[in-house]
């Protein structure tokens, strides 16, 4: 399962980049708010820390204005995806930029029926919201699952899934075990996934033991 990183934050970004772990970066108007710069700016610079797709939302609604931004973001960067809602006017525009060679993520996805859309669109991710479907009061994994059933049965439809909306590292390995091709992270739960009481008890040991060895590794 590759790793995206949730969020527009340049320093995070870069900080998560020299792991090593990091495959691409989702990035959302929300996000953008929080960043407060300009976007173009900030896309850019994220496109030179992270080779693979980094996704920038359109803000227009329509097919003509979603059309015109999503161009305009594609051509700040090769791996720019541009990110469309998952509505009629953005299903089209979807086509439209996946036969003119650009990346196409198509979010705000709660339904399988809506993502057999976005994958007959020529969506290049799909991304079902988990942790909003949750705080409904639905299982939003029961939706990664279907998804992965019903794009195995097809496979030539190319969509890879996007598990967005990831709150904590159960929803991390959860992902993994559906069989999502991505999850989109925020930050602070990559982090925690390094995060186990026993590591941390059992380094605890090791280096007081070592240190009564009173040796030394040269
Ligand atoms: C994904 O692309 C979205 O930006 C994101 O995962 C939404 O997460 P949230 O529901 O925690 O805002």
């Amino acid at each position: 399962m590759k790793f995206f990183v949730d969020t527009a934050d340049v320093n995070e970004i870069r900080e998560l980049a020299a792991t090593g772990l990091l495959d691409g970066v989702t990035t959302n108007p929300s996000l953008m708010l929080k960043a407060n710069r300009p976007m173009k700016e900030v896309i850019a610079e994220i496109c030179e820390i992270v080779e693979g797709p980094v996704s920038a939302e359109v803000a227009a609604l329509d097919y003509d204005g979603m059309l015109r931004e999503g161009r305009i973001l594609a051509k700040i960067a090769d791996n720019v995806t541009v990110k469309v809602p998952l509505t009629w006017d953005g299903l089209k525009v979807c086509r439209t930029l996946a036969d003119e060679g650009t990346m196409v993520n198509v979010t705000l996805c709660f339904s399988a029926v809506q993502a057999l859309l976005a994958a007959k669109a020529g969506a290049t991710f799909i991304s079902p919201f988990v942790g909003r479907l949750d705080d409904t009061g639905i299982d939003g994994m029961e939706l990664i699952q279907d998804i992965r059933t019903i794009f195995d049965n097809y496979p030539e439809l190319g969509t890879e899934i996007l598990a967005a909306s990831l709150r904590n590292s159960n929803h991390v390995k959860f992902a993994a075990l559906a069989g999502a091709d991505v999850a989109t992270i925020p930050p602070a739960v990559i982090k925690g996934l390094v995060k186990h009481p026993l590591t941390d008890k059992g380094l605890d040991q090791f280096v007081a033991d070592w240190s009564q060895t009173g040796q030394t590794i040269e």
